[in-house]
């Protein structure tokens, strides 16, 4: 069983740990208030995802339009699952398989169902060992901007030197070593402590650094062509293919489908409302996401760049404006120092869930699960750092048209945010507006207010497992 030191010092222990058996449940440790599970799940929600992913999924397929249907996901579909999986976590109390375990013996269902804890361990684990690339590439960053590598520096410069860094395996295989082994250095600890403080002092510098460069932004001349491209909606761009991305960037974007919000649920104290933490975890989330994409489409427009220029955008556009202002060196690294925390907190979420499992189910200890787990992702990872050199022509599915374009790392990304999310999601409504015994979640949602809880009980019902399967529908259609 895991131990209410392996959950770290910003819990504290609710009940002495017992036996590894999942029939022996235990509550291990809670949060030391809301806020500190409000920091350490925003500390998952943002990251990556919002910064380097979402503008260029949004230039990718045509902006105003993706944007839209990206925020229709995050209300109807993202907030109502997100609620789901933290009250399945704090009612079972545990790991997301034994917090499904117990909850199933409890109701008496399928024990098929637990399946939704399997697949998002699986899930989260497939995408630490790419998020970790993309993590390497802004430890590089941190280093560049600090040496003054940007400074004055024109787009073709800015492009050469991001180029550069993709063409150089040592270079990524070093940076994605240096990235795992912070992610290992911090679960084989426990996952808040030192982490839960420092976030809740560099999250709040990096929404204010990000509102810097969206003030720079607007005065490089060409904001009203970014704000257009970001909010004006243009279906014909977006195409079935979009919709289905922008589904699966609303489960990746708010850790959903993936076992993790059950996880950080667990440690949820009773008497905090769920639905209010949900909803300020994604307000917060899509807010960061939209100023890094106000941020950065009017730097696209006033260099000259394109917006579709895929993984590579944020790191070919925000240096363009650290090169020209005043510190720009100083801004810059400061700016990539706080990107690397934003990644960090989130990839420490992406690797826990599995080591928990470890513990809990082998008993294997947390720091040599951790350094295990992330030697495996280094090792699997090394081949979505090559897709960007070596392998740049490897197409692992290429026999299938879907993937006929699909090189190692967009293969993964593919398969993680577009499908696997979206399906352990889809499974996660099903059972908890279908399967499950409304008595087991009301006591979570409802806090007193029944309206509250039939509202969510109608979105998780008919919105979210209806928008979900239609969109895989038409896609397949
Ligand atoms: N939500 C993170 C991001 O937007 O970068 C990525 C992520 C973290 C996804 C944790 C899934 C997860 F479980």
């Amino acid at each position: 069983m895991t131990d209410i030191d392996s959950t770290a010092d910003g819990l504290r222990a609710a009940a002495p740990s017992g036996s590894a058996s999942d029939a022996a449940p235990v509550r291990h440790a809670q949060w030391s208030s809301r806020l500190a599970f409000i920091l350490a799940a925003t500390g998952s929600a943002v990251g990556l995802g919002n910064i380097w992913k979402f503008p260029y999924i949004t230039g990718e397929y045509g902006g105003g339009a993706f944007v839209l249907v990206y925020l229709a996901c995050i209300a109807v579909i993202g907030i109502p699952i997100m609620m789901a999986e933290v009250a399945l976590g704090r009612r079972g109390g545990q790991s997301p398989i034994n917090t499904m375990r117990r909850i199933l013996r409890e109701d008496g269902r399928s024990r098929h169902w637990a399946l939704i804890g399997w697949l998002g361990v699986a899930a989260a684990f497939l995408i630490l060992t790419f998020y970790s690339v993309i993590g390497g590439w802004a430890v590089a960053y941190v280093v560049r901007a600090g040496g003054g590598a940007f400074s004055g520096a024109s787009s073709d410069g800015i492009a050469a030197l991001f180029s550069g860094l993709l063409a150089s395996p040592g270079e990524l295989l070093f940076w994605h070593g240096v990235f795992m082994a912070l992610t290992v250095a911090v679960v084989a600890r426990g996952v808040s402590g030192g982490l839960e403080r420092a976030t809740s002092i560099l999250m709040p510098a990096l929404f204010v650094i990000l509102l810097v460069l969206v003030g720079y932004a607007l005065a490089s001349g060409h904001f009203s062509q970014g704000l257009r491209f970001l909010f004006s909606p243009d279906f014909s761009k977006i195409g079935v293919g979009g919709v289905l991305a922008a589904l699966g960037h609303a489960f990746f974007t708010l850790s959903l489908g993936m076992g993790v919000m059950i996880a950080y649920g667990s440690y949820l104290p009773r008497g905090v409302s769920i639905t209010r933490t949900a909803v300020s975890v994604s307000v917060m989330d899509t807010t960061v996401a939209l100023l890094a994409g106000l941020a950065i489409f009017p730097l696209v427009y006033a260099n000259g760049l394109e917006p579709s220029a895929g993984p590579g955008l944020v790191f070919k556009t925000l240096p363009l404006a650290f090169g020209q202002m005043p510190l720009g060196g100083l801004f810059g690294a400061a700016f990539f120092v706080l990107l690397v925390f934003a990644a960090w907190t989130s990839s420490i979420s992406l690797l826990e869930p599995l080591v928990e499992w470890l513990e809990e189910h082998r008993g294997v200890r947390r720091g040599i699960a951790a350094a295990a787990a992330g030697i495996v992702a280094w090792v699997i990872g090394i081949a979505s750092a090559l897709s960007f050199n070596l392998w740049a022509d490897v197409r692992p599915l290429g026999m299938f048209a879907a993937f006929a374009d699909k090189g190692i790392f967009d293969l993964l990304d593919y398969l993680t945010a577009n499908l696997m999310l979206p399906l352990v999601g889809l499974a996660t409504a099903v059972f908890a507006g279908w399967v499950l015994s409304p008595r087991i979640l009301e006591g979570e949602l409802s806090e007193g207010r029944g309206h509250v809880f039939r509202l969510w009980r109608f979105l998780i019902r008919w919105v979210s497992p209806v928008a979900v399967a239609a969109v895989f529908w038409h896609n397949l259609g």
